[in-house]
């Protein structure tokens, strides 16, 4: 029905991100020198003159390899949804016979030390090719979860990347966070019964562009946002 799937969709588009953005900003807090490089790159493709645009994005490599190490590391639900084989089939080696029911898992593939040096490092150079070669959240390979694949696989690519990674952008280029008074460290802890972080992220955020940059409503110069 129709109620369903615009529920669904305001879901992934709502949840996935900010889930996303959020481990990646506490994870980022504790390793001071991740924040400094992903600065320095906004700060070379984007300036601070103006806001971080659309066709930005697809210059803003290191920050997009922090949003798929957050995406690896802390995807939003454990599982992707069951799917069941149609037919016979062989996956990875694995026989599947017709019918079985298959369940992937988003913190095992992620995880998969295997795969993976040191899976639960938080290290978004591990994304990075090199000689600049663009970085995409999606993982066909499957090598993690973001948006899967297949027939199956997510139809919100596109607007998926862009709500998360400009969502990212406009959060790192338009302020400086700091943790709270007497605060020594994100504390990166998952929820008991999900895999978002424990507690709500905590921060401070200092306007670091020129005020009109923020909208005529707001004036940085006298409020502490
Ligand atoms: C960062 C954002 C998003 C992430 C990480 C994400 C991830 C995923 C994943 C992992 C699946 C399951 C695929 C599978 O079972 O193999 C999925 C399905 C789906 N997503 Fe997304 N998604 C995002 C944003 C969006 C957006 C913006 C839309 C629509 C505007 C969307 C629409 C859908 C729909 C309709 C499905 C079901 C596809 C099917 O069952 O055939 N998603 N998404």
């Amino acid at each position: 029905g129709a109620w369903p799937l615009t529920t669904d969709i305001m879901i992934a588009s709502v949840d996935n991100p900010s889930n996303a953005v959020e481990w990646a900003l506490a994870e980022m807090m504790n390793k001071p020198e991740l924040m400094r490089k992903a600065m320095e790159e906004l700060d070379a493709v984007v300036g601070r003159d103006r806001l971080v645009q659309e066709p930005d994005l697809r210059s803003l490599n290191y920050l997009k390899a922090c949003i798929r190490e957050a995406f690896r590391l802390h995807p939003y639900h454990p599982l992707n949804p069951p799917r069941v084989a149609m037919a016979d089939t062989t996956v990875a080696g694995y026989s599947v016979p017709r019918g079985s029911q298959v369940v992937l898992s988003r913190v095992a593939l992620g995880r998969n030390p295997r795969v993976w040096a040191d899976p639960l490092e938080f290290r978004p150079e591990r994304h990075l090719a090199g000689d600049d070669a663009a970085v995409a959240l999606s993982e066909p390979e499957l090598r993690f979860v973001s948006f899967s694949t297949g027939r199956r696989g997510c139809p919100g690519i596109a607007l998926g990347t862009l709500f998360t990674v400009m969502l990212f952008a406009r959060l790192l280029q338009g302020f400086t966070w700091s943790l709270p008074p007497g605060v020594d460290g994100v504390e990166l802890r998952e929820a008991e019964a999900s895999l978002v972080l424990a507690e709500p992220l905590r921060l401070q955020a200092k306007p670091r562009l020129p005020a009109h940059l923020y909208g005529p409503e707001y004036d940085c110069s006298s409020r502490n946002l």
